[in-house]
């Protein structure tokens, strides 16, 4: 009895260990395959300390000014949001906020196009939840 027990214990290594190589020998085939990292962009995107001058100025430049720029506001509703003081405004009364989350029942910014990228969606709604500041 005892004999039997460890045969099989023995046929049972065997298996094992032949389950266990094969089933490494297919992991390896697969990783071979190389795969592009993928960077994730949260851990990119600081949103601690964003500043007007520094962040949202150059955000705003290559998205809103097209149309909310000084001498340009003729087609969008008259909406200036170059300068401090004019953009404070719209920080304050909610819609800045509103329009580029693209939250419901605000008219979704930039005007006809795609919603900003994540990261300067949360660099505009951080500026704004830090108090807005011109600094
Ligand atoms: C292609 C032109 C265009 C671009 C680019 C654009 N807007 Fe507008 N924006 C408009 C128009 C048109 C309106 C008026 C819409 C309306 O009242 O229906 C408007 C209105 C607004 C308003 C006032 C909305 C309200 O609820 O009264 C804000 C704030 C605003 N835009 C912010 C932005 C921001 C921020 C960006 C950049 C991320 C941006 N816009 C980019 C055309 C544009």
């Amino acid at each position: 009895m005892k004999k039997t027990i460890s045969i099989l214990s023995i046929l049972g290594s065997i298996t094992l260990i032949g389950i266990i190589s094969c089933s490494k020998q297919s992991a390896d085939t697969l990783t071979t395959t190389p795969t592009t990292p993928t960077t994730p962009v949260t851990s990119q995107c600081d949103t601690s300390a964003v500043k007007y001058s520094a962040d949202i100025t150059s955000i705003l430049q290559n998205n809103c000014y097209s149309c909310h720029g000084s001498g340009n506001t003729g087609g969008s509703g008259g909406i200036l949001l170059e300068g401090y003081s004019n953009l404070k405004i719209w920080a304050d009364n909610g819609k800045l906020v509103g329009n580029v989350t693209h939250a419901s029942g605000f008219v979704a910014m930039p005007y006809g196009l795609p919603k900003l990228p994540d990261c300067q969606v949360n660099k505009i709604v951080a500026w704004v939840h830090q108090g807005a500041l011109n600094n």
